[in-house]
């Protein structure tokens, strides 16, 4: 997470797609070129050396006129090289967000500003494609020039040493031909060098992404699980801030997770809870303080075997194109129909699949647009438990659901937990969806300012008298 935020996703597919190609074609007309026309040049080169006309010395003026002149335009253009391909990731990401907003941009009649945006970007990087390509054009008739103020040069001292009966004109005329042969090769050399500006910033672009070290690595000495506890998560004077943020997000967080039993996670928003959450499957590492999993730091242990652990539910659910079988399968390929089929039952996304006219097999799209967002969410629950993980992580997975299916869903999910004695980790919204877990932990601004069942908190903490007071009414309160 931390290099995906460094490297925005438009700059990252410029530079997966045109980059690479531009380094790609730069490298194929290198092997094509490169290799053939030294051997053309060479060998005309020898033949001017040992002719007995006595004019090498307007070939070298040529190519080094040629080499000047290019030079000059590599030196020119190099930098203009650069801001192209930035200009380019700069386009792709308005065109993204234009496409991927385009019922916010609609809704709110922002059409022409949104078009303005794009005309902008569109502009820059014309403006900087003209001038690029003039300096190239310019080049074409600087070389046809010097090519052909070459075949004058050799006619005007050839035709001296004709006069002065030194050479033949045969001489004279193989002389040219050979003369524009190595004049020819340089050329061809320099066409295909003029790519290599460009390839050379792109590939630097490249290079800047393959030298970029994870932020989040396998330790050289990797411990494994050794199998006595099972999910038994303990979080020790945990703090924890985002890579250049110069504050903590979370401070001193410090609580232990029983294998069996749910841990709920309340707070305002923004106050640390997906943040907390996240670090458990190590999305990031802790600044400070350490979390370990059954008694192993989940530094120290492999990160596949980390995850496999764990059952993680995003907030926003998230499906990727296929089916609904493929998107469950996602999870434990060798889940039988069995096991889908209960996973469907107990995430309450049973009836609405079997309204489906393909059932599972009924096609998600890219994103799974064509589902609601409480279909989404039922259906992220579900890939979770067919992984029958050790360790259940649910971030506010229950938010787009209507009461009703949240309270049936949490039951079969608990019942099911307690039965197999997965830990729960869950953050929720609704102090209803958290009454019975066995333990509330209450975080505000990122630290944890209480922790108890709920019960012990609405006795003691403030900020959870407050939650429950908006939330529950009189009676409610007073039930529990
Ligand atoms: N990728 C990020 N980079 C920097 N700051 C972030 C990032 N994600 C979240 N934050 C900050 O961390 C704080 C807590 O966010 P979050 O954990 O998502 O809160 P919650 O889930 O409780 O609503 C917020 O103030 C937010 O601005
Ligand atoms: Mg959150």
């Amino acid at each position: 997470n931390e290099n995906f935020n460094k490297f925005n996703t438009s700059t990252l597919i410029t530079r997966t797609t045109n980059d690479i190609q531009q380094v790609q074609m730069a490298l194929v007309m290198m092997l094509r070129i490169v290799v053939y026309a030294p051997i053309m040049g060479i060998g005309a080169l020898l033949h001017v050396m040992s002719s007995e006309a006595n004019m090498t010395w307007i070939i070298a003026l040529c190519v080094v006129l040629i080499l000047s002149v290019v030079m000059v335009v590599f030196i020119v253009v190099m930098p203009k090289f650069k801001i192209m391909q930035k200009l380019t990731d700069k386009l792709n990401s308005v065109v993204r967000e234009l496409l991927d907003g385009m019922l916010v941009i609609r809704a709110f009649n922002n059409e022409k500003v949104e078009e303005e945006k794009f005309d902008k970007a569109n502009m820059d990087i014309t403006k900087v494609g003209l001038f690029t390509s003039r300096a190239m054009a310019i080049m074409m008739p600087v070389m046809m020039f010097l090519m052909n103020g070459t075949t004058l040069l050799i006619l005007w001292f050839g035709s001296k040493q004709v006069d002065a009966g030194m050479i033949q004109v045969g001489s004279i005329m193989a002389f040219m031909q050979y003369a524009m042969q190595v004049i020819m090769a340089f050329l061809m050399i320099t066409v295909v060098s003029i790519m290599i500006p460009r390839a050379n910033v792109s590939a630097l672009r490249i290079n800047e992404i393959l030298t970029t070290n994870l932020s989040i690595t396998d330790d050289e000495h990797v411990q494994s699980f050794d199998g006595n506890e099972h999910g038994t998560i303990r979080f020790e004077n945990v703090s924890f801030r985002y890579p250049g943020a110069d504050e903590d997000i979370l401070t001193d967080i410090s609580f232990e997770a029983k294998p069996g039993e749910v841990t709920a996670f309340i707070g305002s928003t923004g106050s640390g809870k997906s943040t907390l959450i996240n670090l458990v499957p190590r999305f990031y590492d802790v600044s400070e303080g350490s979390i370990s999993i059954d008694g192993k730091d989940i530094r120290n242990v492999e990160q596949k075997e980390l995850r496999n652990k764990i059952g993680y539910v995003p907030q926003k659910g998230i499906l990727l194109a296929g089916t609904i079988r493929s998107n469950l399968l996602y999870a434990n390929p060798n889940a039988s129909d069995e096991d889908i089929d209960e996973a469907l039952r107990i995430s309450q996304s049973k009836e609405f699949v079997d309204t489906k006219p393909l059932g599972v097999d009924e096609p998600i799209s890219q994103g799974g647009t064509n589902v609601s967002g409480g279909q989404k969410q039922r259906l992220s629950i579900a890939r979770a438990i067919i992984k029958k993980p050790e360790i259940y992580i649910f971030d506010d997975s229950f938010s787009a659901l209507d009461f009703k299916t949240d309270a049936a869903l949490r039951e079969e999910l608990m019942k099911s937990c307690k039965k197999t004695g997965s830990t729960v980790l869950l953050v929720a919204q609704r102090i209803s969806s958290i009454l019975h877990a066995d333990q509330i932990i209450v975080l505000d601004e990122g630290r944890m300012v209480g922790k108890g069942t709920h019960q012990e908190l609405i006795k003691s903490c403030r900020i959870y008298q407050e939650i429950a007071s908006s939330q529950l009414s009189k009676e409610e309160l007073a039930n529990v």
